[in-house]
């Protein structure tokens, strides 16, 4: 059976952190927090800077972490037992070589949501772990931006997620919607830039312009979801 639940917002001045990616060490942090025992064999998908890892704070036996971004393989933490690749997690390349590796679990944050095919990726998944713990964010981000520009969210929505994941495992959903808020809406629009989470903007500078007027609310919306998923059999 899956469950699902849905968190009320709440919120949070950006300011107070002085950094663009409060929303992420959040996740990061309670995603690692809720892992149940100490495993072995890790997989991480999407590993950045490193924000799952340093919390990683027991023995394992090995932990392969991989990432897209050379930049990003190369500021990750460095350790005994730990493997960092720069690979794409939805490639065939990736796969090949995973596919004959067993992991005691999969972990990733704030990643899976630019999954070209999460339902391939999810497949693979599973026939290297029987223990999925991720936490992506969904397309209702910035959901008031999209509703002024008229543009969709180049990131993967919440259904698609849901449906993706109890296809194929036994879920436990849990839905939180943040709301950050700013003294002041320049701040506001750079965070959004290097939120990692915006895509490239494709609006024209007359558009743009436009958002920034229009734009009424000091807060910016943020929505993700954390799922703990089981192999079926
Ligand atoms: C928002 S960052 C999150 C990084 C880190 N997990 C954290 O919690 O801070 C998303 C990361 O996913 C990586 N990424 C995006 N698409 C990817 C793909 N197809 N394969 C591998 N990594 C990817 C990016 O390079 C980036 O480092």
């Amino acid at each position: 059976m899956s469950t699902n639940s849905i968190q009320n917002q709440f919120s949070k001045y950006a300011q107070e952190y002085g950094n663009n990616n409060i929303i992420q060490q959040i996740v990061s942090k309670a995603l690692v927090r809720d892992i149940v025992g100490k495993p072995k064999k890790i997989l991480e998908l999407g590993c950045g800077s490193g924000q799952v890892f340093k919390y990683i704070d027991w023995e394992f036996d090995f932990y392969k972490a991989i990432d897209g971004s050379k930049d990003m393989c190369k500021i990750h933490p460095k350790a005994t037992n730990l493997e960092v690749c720069c690979q794409d997690f939805d490639s065939d390349d990736f796969y090949d070589e995973i596919k004959n590796d067993r992991y005691d679990i999969v972990l990733s944050s704030s990643a899976l949501q630019w999954s070209k095919d999460i339902d391939k990726l999810i497949q693979r998944l599973i026939s290297v772990t029987k223990e999925i713990n991720v936490v992506l964010f969904t397309s209702n981000t910035f959901k008031s931006i999209q509703d002024i520009t008229k543009q969709n969210s180049p990131i993967l929505n919440l259904e698609t997620i849901k449906k993706s994941f109890s296809e194929y495992l036994v879920c436990d959903f849990e839905v939180f919607n943040y709301n950050l808020e700013f003294s002041n809406k320049k701040e506001m629009f750079n965070y959004i830039k290097n939120s990692g989470v915006s895509g490239k903007s494709i609006l024209s500078y007359k558009e743009a312009k436009q958002l920034y007027k229009e734009y009424d609310l000091n807060y910016l919306e943020f929505e993700v979801i954390f799922i703990k998923a089981f192999s079926k059999s």
